[in-house]
């Protein structure tokens, strides 16, 4: 089974995560597909699938929709000029998760009826059907059930007011590296009084923030931070850059019960992989 990736280049507008299609370095144009498929099958391969990803982090339930009319009438087209059908068509990942508290998650049940409806119209009359479709969402399964629960070492006025806490890039990067919102509470003071800070990790990077110019419950140094919808591009995108060391996960499984399903790293860890004789 052999699958190719579909890059509609100008044709889809992408957004800000993944870039615009034609300046990303993900799969092949039209032409390209069409041509590698051709061949594909003269090589002796016998079964194909088709996917394509256009967006990430995309709350517009009618963008997947338009995703999926797009690549099922590529899947005809191909069908026709190679003579191949598809034992699936994967339409990608990118469903969006509300990370602003004003944002509305993708309606998935809304996303299923549009594109099952283009499946009739498109795939069935050209005698594609039945061809499986398939995403491969992973932010949205796990992003908005992850916490990064942080403590304040420090606050501090110098031109802007700060807050420093013992969490750092190590263990959420998205906000340092694209800008992105992560909501931010303070348990025990969701009414009491707030103020405008820069909540900044620890590391040496100035860009090392987990939110700039945010109103937030004013916090005392020593008090618990959440940081919310973690669950997806937290632990796993972060790094060990000024041997800060990942924090432990924690699974909350309902009714007060808590598993350690990670453990924190050591200095250990850090060394772990380094092969250098005469360090021991
Ligand atoms: C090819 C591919 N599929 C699926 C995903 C998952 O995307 P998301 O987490 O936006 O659903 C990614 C993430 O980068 C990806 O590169």
């Amino acid at each position: 089974m052999l699958c190719f990736r579909y890059n509609p280049g100008p044709l889809r507008e992408g957004n800000a995560l993944i870039g615009k299609p034609e300046e990303a370095k993900y799969g092949f144009t039209r032409e390209q597909l069409i041509e590698g498929y051709r061949k594909i099958a003269a090589m002796g391969v016998k079964r194909f699938g088709l996917h394509t990803m256009v967006a990430s982090n995309e709350l517009s339930p009618d963008y997947f929709v338009e995703t999926a009319k797009m690549v099922f009438e590529l899947a005809v087209e191909i069908h026709k000029k190679v003579g191949i059908r598809f034992d699936f068509i994967n339409l990608g990942g990118g469903v969006g998760i509300a990370y602003r508290p004003d944002q509305t998650a993708v309606d998935l049940v809304f996303v299923g009826k549009k594109v099952k409806e283009a499946y009739e119209a498109i795939l069935v009359p050209a005698g594609l059907a039945p061809v499986r479709v398939a995403m491969e969402c992973g932010r949205v399964v796990t992003g908005p059930y992850g916490y990064l629960v942080t403590r304040v070492l420090h606050k501090k006025a110098i031109y802007k007011n700060y807050v420093g806490l013992d969490a750092c890039m190590a263990n959420l990067m998205r906000p340092g590296m694209y800008g992105s919102y992560h909501h931010i509470s303070v348990p025990g003071k969701e009414t009491g009084p707030k103020k405008v800070y820069d909540v900044t990790g620890s590391l040496c990077e100035n860009n090392d923030k987990f939110a700039i110019d945010r109103e937030i419950p004013d916090p005392e140094t020593g008090d618990l931070l959440v940081i919310h919808d973690t669950g997806a591009h937290g632990h796993s995108m972060g790094f060990n850059y000024n041997a800060k060391l990942r924090s432990a996960e924690v699974l909350w499984q309902g009714e007060g019960k808590f598993q350690v399903i990670r453990r924190a790293e050591t200095y250990a860890d850090l060394f772990a992989t380094l092969d250098y004789p005469g360090l021991k």
